[in-house]
């Protein structure tokens, strides 16, 4: 048993996602995509977090967080090119100004994964006018919540989006073309770095505080079935494409205030050949490794942490851990995942890697995507027939770790 310190301005939290928790988005590519797919669950009501967000944020309260990263969900507020909804766009300020009431830092993400549905009809992040589609949407919802946010994420894991919409494509627009994926990913950059400047600017203009702005970049572990060169140097690629390429490009261009960073697992690098797909694509799988999973088969590999946030030390870049989790029924693993990755946290702290903050995801059981609502993520049970939520036993424990920065164990 071993006590470990946190600073005492260090962030706790835990995250949510608008379109996974809000419920009716039915302006979005997603929902359009759920009815026509075939999917496992629809989102429909998801959380219902869109009414209930105060009684979400007084259980954020009484967990003795510090901070939520939450989104914008665009196709509210911005229902067709163009057009603004007011409404929606006061709903977001009470959602601000009521984690502000309770002393909890907002931390805001721009894009989650959803677009709305005029703005796919144009094509998406395909559409060379994509980035000024969403300046103009960016603009407005900054300059309405600058007053309470200083913290920003503008694209939430570009590659993931990438990856699942263009390459495998298994999410909307349900693309298998490496050629868009590489003019999505070229607007996605031009998107984020104009945003960048458009949020420093927008908060110079107000005469506030500079304010921190980011991105959630996606780190995944890969690691060698066996230590060959083959494997080596098929990790190496993985390992720029995945995890540097959108980063190095932001970097490049000086639109970071922080590196947000979102780790959930590791794969294990088996490459069969020299052909390309082989050097990308082939993973080691074998069920009967005595390796825990998560309820989706994710590999649980705590070491993966540490050596993701060594690998950003080089930056010189605060580091936020804006994503860290595992969907489980058994709620005592939850709680052995937090616990074994917040000290690998610690550990590459010690290392000279400065982390400002830790969020878990999830807040609470939501809608995961094309795996619908199975995956149980949350600190929060949620019980989509009644829409009540039970604070779960790990929950308990990690607050105890907010309130107090002290992790025994
Ligand atoms: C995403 C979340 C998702 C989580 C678990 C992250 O990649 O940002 O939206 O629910 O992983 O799959």
């Amino acid at each position: 048993m071993s006590t470990i310190q946190f600073p005492k301005d260090f962030l706790w939290g835990a995250a949510t996602s608008a379109y996974q928790v809000e419920g009716n988005n039915y302006n979005s590519d997603w929902w359009e995509w759920e009815k026509s797919a075939g999917v496992k669950d629809l989102s429909g009501l998801a959380c219902n977090h869109y009414e209930r967000y105060e009684e979400d944020f007084d259980l954020i309260r009484s967990l003795g967080h510090n901070c939520h990263r939450l989104s914008v969900e665009w196709s509210r507020v911005e229902p067709e090119d163009g057009v603004f909804s007011q409404k929606e766009i006061e709903h977001y300020i009470k959602v601000v100004t009521a984690l502000k009431e309770r002393g909890i830092e907002p931390i805001v993400t721009l894009h989650h994964f959803t677009n709305p549905l005029w703005f796919s009809k144009l094509g998406g992040w395909e559409n060379q006018d994509a980035s000024r589609c969403f300046l103009s949407y960016a603009e407005r919802i900054v300059s309405a919540l600058s007053g309470s946010v200083r913290y920003w994420v503008i694209i939430n894991e570009p590659e993931v989006y990438l990856y699942y919409s263009y390459i495998i494509g298994i999410w909307p627009p349900q693309e298998k073309s490496p050629r868009k994926a590489k003019t999505v990913f070229d607007n996605l950059a031009k998107a984020h770095i104009a945003a960048y400047r458009l949020i420093h600017d927008i908060y110079k203009k107000s005469g506030l505080a500079s304010p921190f702005v980011g991105t959630a970049q996606h780190i995944r572990s890969f690691t060698l079935r066996v230590n060959n060169l083959r494997n080596r140097a098929a990790a190496a690629i993985r390992d720029r494409i995945f995890n540097r390429m959108f980063l190095n490009t932001l970097i490049r261009a000086h639109a970071l205030d922080y590196i947000g960073l979102n780790y959930y697992t590791r794969d294990i690098v088996d490459a069969q050949s020299w052909n390309i797909n082989s050097l990308l694509y082939d993973i080691y799988e074998e069920n009967a490794r005595n390796i825990k999973k998560n309820d989706l088969g994710w590999d649980i590999y705590p070491e993966g942490l540490f050596t993701s946030l060594m690998s950003l030390k080089k930056y010189r870049l605060p580091v936020f851990i804006l994503e860290n989790g595992i969907c489980t029924q058994n709620d005592d693993e939850r709680w052995r995942f937090i616990l074994s990755h917040l000290k690998k946290v610690h550990a590459a702290m010690d290392s000279g890697v400065k982390v400002i903050g830790y969020i878990y995801w999830s807040l609470m059981d939501n809608f995961e995507w094309a795996d619908g609502f199975a995956p149980c993520f949350g600190l929060i049970e949620v019980d989509y027939r009644t829409m009540k939520r039970t604070i779960r036993e790990s929950a308990k424990k990690y607050s105890i770790v907010c309130k107090t920065g002290i992790l025994d164990g």
